[in-house]
């Protein structure tokens, strides 16, 4: 990524004009195991993906530290030795009446934590200076020199509601959302969730609601570094003097970048002068960026869903959805959506071997941005109509490894066709299911660059069967994948900000145990023969 100059910025600018888009999975035993006292709500199988994955149980069994009542009274019982020393208490067992009474506090305690629907799910936001967001919205038309910003961060980031589509969309949740918008989606989401605490010292996990990608988004082109960084140190000089930070060094906390992690890694020693440092920076490295890619090697960011342009409010509204791409006719094989990449050497790029393949073959549907109307790939009903009309739907890298076509074509029910694993395997690996072969088909890039294999071939081979059981899987996964109207209050399904929230608790309750923060997994370690050793 060490590129640097007018080259890089011409890569990085050709990002803002690729819609994108795939999505991923869901749970309903968590979904029972803290189901809020709201009805089920009718038809909730139809969407929600009923098999448990392994991977996610073990998370969510993570995910229950003992509740702090229960941390108190359990320490009362194990004092160190010198502070007995100084009350003189005698180090032999407590007499039987005390004994009695810790153990009714212990049960007491117990059934507080079962009571309590949100034991162990606290989450803490740590409120910012407008500096750090609302000023940011407010300056709106400093965002972006190509796009309006303002009114994409309309509607708490969902962007202008989509209303004359020609009946390719449902009246009603569908939204003309940027990719860059996350962060304010999901401060806005936050703002709903049912397990909010003004105590620090009870949350799981603190939430920091920095627009990092809006603030690095304004200035990566014509900026010196040092304006780059400029509010991300303030930001972590603020964060380190708050009583929340002291806790555990700021390990508890997260905040969520809603651009690629690359942006937030500006490797000076290479000269370099795209992005910023804010991952880089000590505090930084003790929080976990919730990124819409994650660095191969980087276990401090985890990649979750870009945002699709459905924010259903309601469990209704994604099962209809849901029966529209059941039911769509797919008159292609495959599909591609997109634009080619400029540069890329003389031996072409993986992007632009898949561009031809999908052009030679009568059974690819090509939508090559900027040819004309027809072929306008910002318009979203132009795009979902176009992923709604394959039954696979390719996801090359382009100026990095991740999509969000990759979201849009899964929300189309379209199988996604993956070329390297950084595209969705690693990334999204609290979204995605692990087994991978079961919603998606992985084609090793490099042989598709070099000529050897023909993705129709690949294809081609599997049968109808085989095809409909994927992309029943890819249904599945649609309510997972998808950011839930951020305005409204519990819409009956889990979406991709509660299954996050889930995923940032279990780990935040691994990191305060002394553990990585992921599991060693040979699912994923397989993978790495792909990125380069760093
Ligand atoms: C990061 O966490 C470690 C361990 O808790 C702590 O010692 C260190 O001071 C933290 N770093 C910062 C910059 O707060
Ligand atoms: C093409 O790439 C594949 C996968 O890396 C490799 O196995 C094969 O040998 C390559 N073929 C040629 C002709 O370079």
């Amino acid at each position: 990524m060490a590129s640097g100059g007018a080259a890089a910025a011409a890569l990085r600018a050709a990002r803002w004009l690729l819609p994108l888009a795939v999505p991923a999975c869901c749970v309903v035993w968590m979904l029972l195991a803290f189901a809020p006292p709201t009805p089920p709500v009718l038809g909730n199988e139809d969407i929600v993906h009923a098999s448990p994955r392994p991977p996610e149980r073990e998370l969510i069994v993570d995910a229950s530290p003992p509740p702090p009542k229960l941390e108190k009274i359990t320490g009362a019982s194990s004092q160190p030795p010198n502070r007995q020393a100084r009350i003189g208490t005698p180090p032999s067992p407590p007499p039987p009446q005390v004994a009695r009474r810790q153990e009714r506090q212990r049960r007491a305690a117990r059934r507080a934590a079962v009571a309590d629907r949100c034991a162990g799910r606290y989450i803490y936001v740590q409120e910012l200076p407008r500096r750090f967001n609302a000023d940011l919205l407010r300056d709106c038309r400093s965002l972006s020199e190509w796009t309006d910003m303002c009114k994409h961060v309309a509607n708490a980031g969902m962007g202008p509601r989509l209303t004359r589509t020609g009946g390719v969309l449902p009246p009603t949740g569908w939204y003309d959302t940027n990719q860059f918008t996350l962060e304010v989606v999901f401060h806005n989401r936050m703002r709903q969730y049912g397990c909010l605490t003004a105590d620090a010292s009870r949350a799981a996990a603190v939430y920091v609601p920095y627009y990092a990608g809006l603030d690095v988004g304004r200035h990566l082109w014509g900026f010196s570094n040092s304006v780059r960084d400029a509010l991300a140190e303030d930001l972590v000089g603020w964060l380190r003097s708050t009583p929340a930070w002291a806790a555990h060094g700021g390990r508890d906390h997260f905040l969520v970048g809603g651009r690629i992690a690359w942006d937030f890694r500006r490797q000076d020693d290479g000269g370099g002068e795209w992005g910023s440092r804010l991952l880089l920076l000590p505090e930084a490295r003790n929080m976990t960026a919730l990124v819409l890619e994650s660095g191969p090697w980087h276990a401090g960011d985890v990649g979750v869903p870009y945002p699709t342009y459905f924010h259903p409010s309601r469990a209704a509204e994604v099962a209809s959805w849901q029966r529209t791409v059941r039911r769509a006719r797919r008159p292609w094989l495959f599909a591609f959506a997109g634009a080619r990449r400029p540069g890329g050497g003389g031996g072409g790029t993986l992007r632009d071997a898949v561009i031809d393949q999908c052009a030679r073959s009568r059974r690819c549907g090509l939508l090559q941005c900027g040819r004309g109307r027809r072929n306008d790939c910002y318009a979203p009903s132009n795009v979902m109509r176009h992923l709604r009309s394959a039954a696979f739907c390719l996801q090359p890298p382009g100026d990095s490894y991740t999509r969000r076509s990759a979201f849009d074509a899964m929300l189309a029910g379209c199988v996604p066709v993956f070329f390297h694993p950084g595209s969705a395997y690693t990334q999204y690996r609290w979204h995605l299911p692990v087994d991978h072969a079961g919603y998606s088909v992985f084609v090793p890039g490099e042989s598709v660059r070099n000529g050897t294999v023909r993705v129709e071939d690949v294809l081609r081979r599997f049968g109808r069967a085989e095809v409909a059981a994927m992309r029943e899987r890819v249904v599945r996964m649609i309510p997972g994948i998808v950011y839930r109207d951020p305005r409204t209050p519990a819409g009956g399904f889990r979406d991709a900000f509660d299954i996050a929230v889930d995923g940032m608790i279990a780990r935040v309750g691994r990191i305060k145990r002394g553990l990585p923060p992921w599991e060693d997994n040979h699912d994923q370690r397989r993978w790495n023969g792909y990125f380069d050793s760093q």
